[in-house]
């Protein structure tokens, strides 16, 4: 039986259940789902819309309901178009005549949206924890590092040596931005729709203040018609996830070049790497491809729901049961991606050696030379041209760097001390910069960062 058959007859056709029906992806709204019909059982009480037992009685069958539904002994039926239909229909099976009145003055538009809401709350401080999981693997890593320098790239040219820590740490800022979003957009979700019913309210005492604060939401809808319709804090979290997916896809990147033969800067551990189903000798860092492969999902699941909200009118229409596939997507694939990401940088093994020589080529120190020109009264733009004729001249007439650094009157045996390796990392002095000064600032703010954020989220070190 339909939620509808007082209206309609004959029944669904089976073609129409099947393309419309959504338990098989909004079943993972079950607990929030029966969050938000206990508060509504007891709003109704408060209002007088049910007596004391019937409150009581409605509770208990939503206990067992849950209960079922957690040790999967719930019995879904071809009728259970989606999960609130499976409860109420549950609900009224288990307490009888009562049932009937679960859904007053509710609509599954307000009740969806209640649902989502507190999927997104849930959700959202998962996906924090493991960003801080992840930022915290990239912190530790930063100070096992020490001193231990890299070549900086730009253009994935060498551009200049950079600390091991910095190159980490990079990556775990741009982490930081991703928990403030999502903090910031889990803040804009935190509004309960309870109460708007289908779209316009109710003529019975509802309480929609009251089932706001029973949910534990900062805040009630202001108008129910943009309360069934919005589904921005969607469109927002997708967007989160996405950028998130798009850093993991960057440190993925890169550990898919350090860890080629070519680079041979980082070495996977055989658990987090993958064999060949033919070449006996291959190591591949399918972990990391995968961190980068799955950014382009992200992507497309916030590009599909913006283009499914696109041009939709007031209030509730059905195309809105598409907000959620891409959701739920996005949440486990993120999740998956921190999890193994953060177990794979926590036991890739850095050739430092490798890295190390591969960032003491003489033109690494290059702006050095003309820094330390500049430092000698010249002005930055002729220095700059100095040392760039030095480099071409060392590369086409094949005389090391070194020399003709020595014999130029304008710099001499000092500034050759500028070549040696290790020492222009050392330079990176300012405020934020690559050098061991600011990066063991750098570190402390980045360590007092993750704790705030914790704190923040009300998520702990796991
Ligand atoms: N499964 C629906 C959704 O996810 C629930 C709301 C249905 N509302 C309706 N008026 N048909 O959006």
């Amino acid at each position: 039986m339909t939620l509808w058959h007082g209206r309609l007859g004959g029944g669904t056709a089976a073609e129409v259940m099947a393309f419309t029906a959504s338990l098989a992806v909004d079943r993972r709204l079950a607990d929030d789902d029966l969050a938000g019909s206990r508060a509504h059982v007891r709003g109704l009480g408060r209002g007088g819309l049910l007596a004391e037992e019937e409150v009581a009685t409605l509770l208990a069958a939503l206990e067992r309901v849950e209960h079922e539904l957690g040790t999967g002994t719930f019995a879904f039926t071809d009728d259970d178009e989606d999960i609130h239909t499976a409860v109420e229909r549950r609900v009224t099976e288990i307490a009888g005549d009562v049932g009937a009145k679960l859904h007053t003055g509710r609509s599954r538009n307000d009740q969806v949206a209640t649902d989502l809401r507190l999927y997104v709350r849930r959700a959202v401080v998962a996906v924090v924890s493991g960003v801080l999981e992840l930022e915290d693997v990239l912190r530790a890593r930063a100070v096992e590092a020490g001193d231990a320098y890299l070549p900086g790239y730009t253009h994935l040219q060498r551009a200049q040596p950079v600390l091991l820590a910095h190159h980490l740490l990079a990556h775990g800022w741009a982490l930081t931005r991703d928990v403030d979003r999502l903090l910031a957009s889990a803040a804009r979700a935190d509004v309960s729709p309870l109460g708007a019913g289908a779209l316009a309210g109710s003529s019975l005492a509802l309480d929609p203040a009251g089932t706001a604060e029973d949910l534990g939401f900062s805040g009630v809808f202001d108008n129910s018609l943009d309360a069934v319709s919005d589904r921005d804090f969607v469109a927002e979290v997708l967007f989160d996830l996405a950028l998130l997916g798009v850093h993991l896809s960057r440190m993925g990147e890169e550990l898919v070049l350090w860890s080629t033969e070519e680079f041979g800067f980082a070495v996977l551990e055989d658990a987090y790497a993958t064999g060949s189903s033919m070449l006996p000798q291959k190591k591949n860092p399918d972990v990391a491809e995968l961190a980068r492969g799955k950014a382009g999902r992200l992507v497309g699941n916030l590009t599909g729901l913006l283009v499914t909200l696109k041009g939709l009118p007031l209030s509730y229409n059905r195309d809105l049961q598409e907000d959620k596939e891409p959701l739920f997507d996005s949440v486990e694939q993120t999740t998956l991606a921190l999890a193994a990401m953060a177990g794979m940088l926590r036991t890739v093994r850095f050739d430092l050696g490798r890295m190390q020589d591969a960032a003491d080529g003489p033109a690494s120190a290059a702006v050095d030379l003309a820094e330390w020109l500049v430092g000698r009264g010249m002005p930055f733009r002729q220095a700059h041209a100095v040392v760039g004729s030095l480099v071409r001249d060392s590369l086409e007439r094949h005389v090391p760097l070194v020399e003709l650094v020595d014999a130029h009157p304008d710099l001499g045996p000092e500034a050759v001390a500028l070549l040696e390796p290790g020492t222009a990392v050392t330079r990176r002095t300012t405020p934020g910069g690559a050098g061991p000064g600011p990066v063991a600032t750098q570190l402390e703010r980045f360590a007092l960062r993750i704790e705030r954020d914790r704190a923040r989220a009300g998520v702990g070190p796991d």
